[in-house]
This record gives C-alpha cells, sequence and structure tokens, in this order.
C-alpha cells in the first residue's frame, strides 16, 4: 500500500493539463481547456479540463475524474498502477507501507519474477545484435525474413544462445537468483537437479504485459528438423498467465485506440510483418485459440475488432465458432480474407506494406456476412446442408447483445440467404428465449430510482405510486410538465449547489454569517432524496455537519465512490447547463446565478420542495380514488387540501425571491 502522503504529494504535484497533455493535444476556450476526447471517437472537441479544479469532463461520452482516473482510464491501469506511473512523470518517490509479512514476500517475489524476466530480454537482445552467434545467425534471420531493424528493435526481439547455460551463467554473474529462473520458466531443472536453459538457439520474442513489463518469451528454431518443435514457449507462472495476454497489445494499444480498431492474427511473425506495413492496431493471440480474457483485453481499447486470417479453408472453418464468442461480447467482428493461402506475414512481404495496407483495409467483411457467404458456398445446392446454415447463422446472430446491430444483420442475410426477413426473425426470437430459459440474463437496466431505500423518513413510505412518472402534474399546474427527470434534475441542482457555493457565508433575513452548506442541509430536514446518489452525497454531507466539518466539493470529486465521484465531476464542470434549462423552462431569467445568490440557492431548495409536494399530492389524488370508506375519503380530502396549499404558498413564495 501507498502512504497518504505520498498519494498526496503525488496528488498536489500532478497538473492535470500535463498529464492530459501527453496524451491529448489541449486548446484553451475560456477558462478551461478543451480538445478531442481520447476515449471515444470525435471530430468536434467535447473533452474538457478544468486547470483549477484539477479535472477532466468529457461531455460527449461522459468520462470524467482527476489525474489518477485519466491515467487508470487510457492506460487502463489499476489504482495503484497509475499513482506509480504519476510517481515516475514528476520524479517523486513513492513510500510503500509495510504489509503482513506474506504479501511482502508474495509481492518480493513477483517483483523479482518481472526483474529476471527484464534481465533475460536485455540478454538475449544483446545476444543479437552484438553476440557472434547471434549475430551471424539470429540476425540475418531476421533480415532475410524482411524485417526491419527498427522494428526489431521496437519488438525488442533477441537470440538464446546455443548452448545448456548461457542465459543461467549471465543471470548468476549478475546476482539473480536460480529460483527465479526456473519459476519464470526460463530455466528447467532436470529430474538429476541439474538446471539448464529452456531457449537454446532460437529466435527470442519477450511477451509484455498490456504495462510493459517482460512476462515471458517465445523462441522460434532455425532448424528446419521437423522434430525440432517450431516454437518454444514460457510457461504459465505467477506473472504470466496465458489466457490473459495478448503479443503486441503493449505496442499496439495506442494505435488501436486512434484507430478504433484490433487487428487479430494468429502469430508473431504476422504481428511483426502487419505493423512493419504501418498497422500497428494488430496483435495475435499466439499459439492459444482466443480467449475471453482476451476479447475483454481488447474491449477495454476498442469495440472493433478485424481477423485477419490466412487463407487456409480448414483453418477458417474451424474458427467461425469460436467467433460468436467475440460477438457475445457486443464486440463487432470483420474479417479479411487472403489470397493463395497466404497468411498476413507471406502477404505483407509478397505484396509490399502500401499493397497490403490498402488491401486489408478495402477487404474487411462484416463477420455474420463472411461466414454465411462462406458456409454458403461450402453446402452448394444442397436443401438440407443449407437449412443448416439458416440456424447457423442466426445462432451467431442471437449473440449479438445489440438489438438493433441484430436486426441489420438478419435483414441482410435474408438477402444473402434467400429467405423471409420474417422467417429468420421468428427463429432468432427462439433461439433468444431458449436461451433465457436456460439462464441467461438480459441486460440490466440502468436505475435511476431507488424507491424505499433510504432511511431517512420518505413521504411514500411504500415507494412512489406507480404512476408518478407517465401522469401530468394535473390542471392546477398547467403547462408545467412532470418529466420523470424532473425531479432528478432538481435533486441534482441541489447537489450542484452545495458543491459549489457550500462554503459560502451569507447573511439573509433572520439568518446571520451562515455557511450556504449548512442553511442548505437545515432546509433538506424535511426532503428525502430519489436518486441513490444524490441521497448518498446528501447523508455523507450532513454526516459531516454534524461531526463539525464542512464538506469540500473535492471530497465528494475524489470520492472512492466512482458514482459520488461521477456525477459530482458533471456537476461543479457544468456550470449553468441544469440551471439553465431549468431557469427557461420556468421562465425565471436569473442568468449569473451568484448576482442574487439567495434566489439561486431559495429557487434551488423551493423547487425541489414544490416537486415532492406535487408527487405527495398525486399519490393521494390515486389514494382518494382508491378508497372505498368515504370516511377515510374525508380525511384523505382534508391532507389533500393541506398540501394543496403548502404548493401554493411554495409556489408564492418562488415567484416572491426568485422573480425578482
Ligand atoms: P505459426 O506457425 O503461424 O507461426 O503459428 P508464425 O509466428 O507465423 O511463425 P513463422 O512465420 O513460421 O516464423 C502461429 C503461432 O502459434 C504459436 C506461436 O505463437 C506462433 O506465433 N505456435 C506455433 C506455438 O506456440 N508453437 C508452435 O510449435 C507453433
Ligand atoms: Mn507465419
Amino acid at each position: 500500500m501507498i502512504y497518504q502522503d505520498t498519494i498526496n504529494k503525488i496528488m498536489d504535484t500532478a497538473r492535470i493539463e500535463e498529464v492530459v497533455g501527453d496524451f491529448v493535444s489541449l486548446k484553451k476556450r475560456g477558462t478551461s481547456l478543451i480538445g478531442n476526447c481520447p476515449f471515444h471517437n470525435e471530430k468536434t472537441p467535447s473533452f474538457h479540463v478544468s486547470v483549477t479544479k484539477g479535472i477532466y469532463k468529457c461531455f460527449g461520452c461522459g468520462k470524467g475524474g482527476d489525474s489518477v482516473r485519466f491515467i487508470m482510464d487510457h492506460e487502463k491501469y489499476s489504482y495503484p498502477e497509475a499513482l506509480k506511473y504519476l510517481a515516475v512523470k514528476y520524479n517523486i518517490e513513492v513510500e510503500e507501507k509495510e504489509e503482513s509479512p506474506q504479501v511482502v514476500e508474495a509481492n518480493n517475489a513477483r517483483e523479482s519474477l518481472y526483474v529476471v524476466s527484464l534481465f533475460a530480454a536485455n540478454f538475449f537482445s544483446n545476444e543479437l545484435w552484438t553476440g557472434e552467434q547471434g549475430r551471424a545467425i539470429g540476425l540475418s534471420y531476421f533480415k532475410e525474413r524482411g524485417f526491419r531493424e527498427d522494428i526489431i528493435k521496437k519488438f525488442e526481439l533477441g537470440y538464446s544462445p546455443d548452448q545448456w547455460d548461457a542465459l543461467i551463467l549471465s543471470a548468476a554473474s549478475a546476482g539473480h537468483k536460480e529460483e527465479y529462473l526456473e519459476k519464470t520458466g526460463l530455466a528447467i531443472r532436470n529430474d538429476k537437479g541439474k538446471v539448464y536453459d529452456r531457449f537454446r538457439g532460437r529466435v527470442m520474442f519477450p511477451i509484455h504485459n498490456f504495462t510493459g513489463r517482460v512476462i515471458g518469451f517465445g523462441g522460434r528454431t532455425l532448424k528446419t528438423d521437423k522434430n525440432v518443435p517450431k516454437y518454444v514457449n514460457s510457461p504459465e507462472s505467477d506473472i504470466y498467465h496465458k489466457s490473459n495476454v495478448l503479443y503486441g497489445l503493449f505496442q499496439a494499444k495506442k494505435a488501436i485506440r486512434d484507430a478504433d480498431n484490433c487487428y487479430l492474427v494468429e502469430g508473431y511473425a504476422d504481428v511483426l510483418s502487419v505493423h512493419q506495413a504501418g498497422v500497428e492496431n494488430v496483435v495475435a493471440s499466439s499459439g492459444t485459440s482466443l480467449t475471453i480474457e482476451q476479447i475483454r483485453l481488447i474491449g477495454r481499447f476498442t469495440q472493433n475488432v478485424t481477423i485477419l486470417y490466412d487463407g487456409d479453408a480448414a483453418g477458417i472453418k474451424a474458427s467461425l465458432r469460436g467467433l460468436d464468442m467475440i460477438l457475445e461480447e457486443g464486440l463487432n467482428v470483420k474479417v479479411v480474407n487472403f489470397p493463395d493461402g497466404h497468411d498476413p506475414d507471406s502477404y505483407m512481404h509478397k505484396v509490399g506494406a502500401g499493397a497490403f495496407k490498402n488491401y486489408i483495409e478495402n477487404n474487411r467483411k462484416d463477420f455474420i456476412l463472411y461466414k454465411a457467404d462462406t458456409l454458403l458456398k461450402e453446402a452448394g445446392t444442397d436443401p438440407i446442408k443449407r437449412a443448416g446454415i439458416i440456424r447457423d447463422i442466426v445462432e451467431s446472430i442471437a449473440k449479438i447483445p445489440d438489438d438493433i446491430k441484430a436486426s441489420v444483420f438478419i435483414r441482410e442475410c435474408s438477402h444473402l440467404l434467400q429467405v423471409e426477413e420474417r422467417m429468420l426473425m421468428t427463429e432468432l426470437n427462439k433461439m433468444r428465449s431458449a436461451k433465457f430459459k436456460k439462464g441467461g440474463q438480459g441486460q440490466q437496466q440502468y436505475q435511476q430510482r431507488s424507491s424505499g431505500s433510504s432511511q431517512s423518513p420518505s413521504p411514500y413510505p411504500e415507494g412512489p405510486p406507480d404512476n408518478l412518472f407517465d401522469d401530468d402534474a394535473g390542471p392546477d399546474l398547467p403547462g408545467m410538465e412532470v418529466a420523470a427527470d424532473d425531479d432528478l434534475l432538481q435533486e441534482h441542482e441541489i447537489i450542484r449547489l452545495l458543491l459549489a457555493f457550500g462554503h459560502e457565508l451569507v447573511s439573509w433575513d433572520n439568518i446571520d454569517n451562515m455557511y450556504i452548506g449548512s442553511f442548505i442541509m437545515q432546509n433538506l430536514s424535511d426532503v428525502t432524496f430519489e436518486n441513490e446518489i444524490c441521497q448518498l452525497i446528501i447523508q455523507n454531507y450532513k454526516e459531516e455537519i454534524e461531526n463539525g466539518h464542512l464538506p469540500v466539493a473535492n471530497q465528494f470529486i475524489k470520492n472512492d465512490n466512482r458514482q459520488i465521484a461521477d456525477l459530482a465531476i458533471t456537476l461543479s464542470t457544468s456550470p449553468y447547463s441544469l440551471s439553465e434549462n431549468w431557469y427557461n423552462k420556468h421562465q425565471i431569467y436569473v442568468r449569473d446565478e451568484t448576482v442574487n445568490l439567495k434566489a439561486t440557492i431559495l429557487g434551488g431548495l423551493y423547487h425541489l420542495k414544490k416537486k415532492k409536494v406535487e408527487r405527495l399530492l398525486l399519490g393521494l389524488l390515486q389514494e382518494i380514488k382508491q378508497e372505498p370508506d368515504p370516511a377515510n375519503q374525508d380525511i384523505l380530502m382534508s391532507k389533500y387540501a393541506y398540501m394543496k396549499n403548502v404548493e401554493r404558498e411554495i409556489s408564492k413564495f418562488l415567484g416572491s425571491v426568485v422573480i425578482k
């Protein structure tokens, strides 16, 4: 664990514009800096950086946060990884808390595996460039295959000398323990207890995790002897888990994000060739068949995957099914096929970089259509086989979580397969309901409201009436819409006011020198927030005040609860968007809210109260309609009349305080 002091130091030193500026080109506009959002594709900038608040916010995709969050989101780092990144950037020494001896030992052991792997990568690279054998055999092999020096260097390729203990000896003389060589699989211990190098006389491909640390190796033989395995790979270890690693991702991730697409190939050599052709957004699953974890890893950077196949028909058929998995993860899948049995590597070297690039950009086919096409060709005119294909294709389409996308494919496939769209749709629905019965689940809908989940007294002890949101506010409030979002808007407005003005001292009428934060909280004692996140913030604020602290906006902006932080960021970076829309709606012309802070604050509070009363009234009305007992009806009616009066009073008050 990193010490809080160190974290504070990092947070104080890191400047949002510098941290973001390393990845996004920012221009000054008004009080903030803006640029094109690095998290989604856009042509007109909607990505804002507030230097004074130390935060960023994209109004296009909604992403926002502070420097650490930016690095976590952009580089897909964990929290401590992001802190360490910033520490390196600003040259701050990271002090970490002592963990339990077991944790320290485990961390040290893992760290030692990384260190020894990096040592080995340097050793192999050194051998390739300066070793006699390495230059004569390894480097000339790469050159012969047409790999440029810059690519060989970028991927840190190397050579392992053809002897039993070259690495072991070199590691020992540099002070590395044999234990760690064994744990990474770089050295193997035989039955007689003797250790020897795993990689001997091979060209070496170091495998990096996506933060760029070496975690394993693939070694290719240079012999043509069929009895020698073509590749020897590092085994699984504490730092190398094959199922969640993609070869080349570290070198490709920026390009993947820029192109919003990831090319997927089969082998190390393919990655190098495609990269060398100037198409840098390429990774390989190298050896293992594609796993869910690998697909999700890609999904962190882009939703679009393009598979570059070698032309071998058997291979294609085998992998068609595996690709459904990618669809299931919601990614879009395209396929490029190479002619005459070429793979990406051989085709690149045959036609050259420019032609290769053109080819893959102009020959992408959507996976579903490609699959339909391939299977149809194979089935010929056999009607039974054709029927099987229809089921097979619809099965793939059924995996697509997005309904709109799925229906587009249904339409296109109906042309291709020459069957009615309606029939495919029926088939699709059958498969989907079968999937549900098997225990699959639909997408969870984002719940905007929680009912009855708070502890404070609620105007709706059993939760709000069901019809609250499909009803109108009633004849008494002409021209005022009660949209489902309206309450939320006003709950947000209160939070926004708290964050923006909580620390302002005011003296109004009968209050004297009071913080707006405390004033607002006092006035909220009879209000329950429907939105869970708003309620959490209010609860938190209240508790702090009760403990004698006045909370600052940063507490919420940097909250551990991501939803709280997100909301706080949104509300404190869009100063007028909410209120402007809101004031317009109520035809109240208070533009610069700081000019009449009293009107702003009271307006916020009493609009919220009014909304709550309106909801209460609606609930009462419903109750009255459903109450069979006239005596009870009378009681409800008088309750209604009382609340109606409260509502009128609030409106009057609002009119007097705000419209001026
Ligand atoms: P390929 O045989 O296509 O390898 O296997 P390649 O990288 O294109 O190599 P070249 O072009 O012959 O030099 C694809 C991938 O399968 C894994 C490797 O990750 C390889 O890159 N593989 C292949 C193994 O792990 N072991 C093997 O014996 C063969
Ligand atoms: Mn190959």
